[in-house]
């Protein structure tokens, strides 16, 4: 399964956030914020879980959010100004990959934690932006990457690896399975002109997938899978969920809760692996939490939203 990236693109206004959270209910239930508690938001976005965490730990408890995108923080940081509240907790920010939260509870003197929660992958704010590469149609740089300061963007990438090596990244993390024809298109393509731009890639993509016979159209956009391969190489975002599920639970109080929201089946895999393998992790949901009718109908982005829990034992 992949991320349904058809989200509407309305052009983010600066300062403002046009991501709507997904599972917002399930999240808070799952998590059950104590009052007074600690709570590390791995993936701050547009602050919908954040805020709503803080709310629920009131004016003694932290939550500690964190994301690579300097654009998230900054959003957050003027709708905190703006919808001030009493009986909130502390919001501590910090531009960092979540995989190092350690660093980020150091500076802040945090042992342990009551819970963490991750939403991953990308924002509505990221897609809105049409100069990062995130939307399809947008001529902004196939760029991809949630903070430009670390990595190589997508256009390098593709301008850099053998067909072979291209068609690999697609099917790994896109599992396209017209990989090889797409990677055969971006190579013949870059042979006449650098491919710079999303649009670029999207229209590769339209021209190497066939349409399936008796339809005239694809369900999912035929750039979806690729653009989605793409942005987790850039990122390394397997290796960063790797990482923080081989860090957090030490980290975890008794009692404390990971709350993971995955997009599609490769995040799904690690997260629900991970879990079961960890001692002194119970798990929580045998079945990962879906979002219900409405809120699939409302928000497309949560139609491939998939919710694990797991709490410490011990
Ligand atoms: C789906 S959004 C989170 C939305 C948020 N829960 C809300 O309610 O608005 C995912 C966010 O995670 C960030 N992100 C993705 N991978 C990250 C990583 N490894 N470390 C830190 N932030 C990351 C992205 O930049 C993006 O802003």
């Amino acid at each position: 399964m992949t991320e349904d990236e058809t989200v509407q693109d309305d052009g983010a206004t600066p300062g403002r956030t046009v991501h709507r959270p997904v599972l917002f209910q399930e999240v808070l239930d799952a998590l059950s914020p104590e009052a007074g508690g600690i709570y590390v938001d791995g993936t701050l976005g547009g602050g919908g879980h954040s805020l709503a965490i803080a709310d629920r730990v009131g004016p003694k408890g932290l939550v500690i959010s964190i994301d690579r995108d300097a654009a998230a923080l900054d959003r957050v940081e003027a709708r905190l100004a703006r919808e001030p509240s009493a009986n909130r907790g502390t919001v501590r920010m910090a531009q960092s990959n979540y995989a190092d939260f350690p660093a980020v509870l150091e500076l802040l003197g945090v042992e342990k934690v009551n819970g963490f929660l991750l939403d991953l992958g990308l924002s509505s704010d990221q897609l809105a932006d049409r100069t990062r590469g995130f939307s399809f149609n947008a001529d902004g740089d196939l760029d991809l990457r949630f903070d430009a300061t670390e990595g190589e963007p997508a256009w390098q990438l593709l301008a850099r690896l053998s067909a072979e090596e291209i068609a690999d990244v697609i099917f790994r993390y896109g599992e396209e399975r017209f990989s090889r024809r797409i990677a055969r298109e971006i190579v013949r393509r870059r042979g006449e002109r650098p491919i710079r731009k999303a649009s670029q890639l999207a229209e590769i993509c339209r021209k190497a997938i066939p349409t399936p016979p008796g339809r005239d159209r694809q369900r999912i956009d035929p750039a979806t899978r690729t653009f989605q391969a793409l942005r987790i190489a850039v990122n390394d975002e397997l290796g960063s969920l790797e990482r923080f599920l081989r860090r957090a639970p030490d980290r975890l109080l008794p009692g404390g809760k990971i709350a993971i929201i995955s997009f599609h089946s490769l995040e799904d895999r690690i997260v629900k692996t991970a879990f079961r393998d960890t001692p002194g992790l119970e798990v929580l949901t045998r079945k990962p939490i879906e979002a219900g009718q409405t809120e699939q109908q409302e928000n497309p982005r949560a139609r491939s939203a998939k919710l694990r829990v797991a709490r410490r034992i011990l």
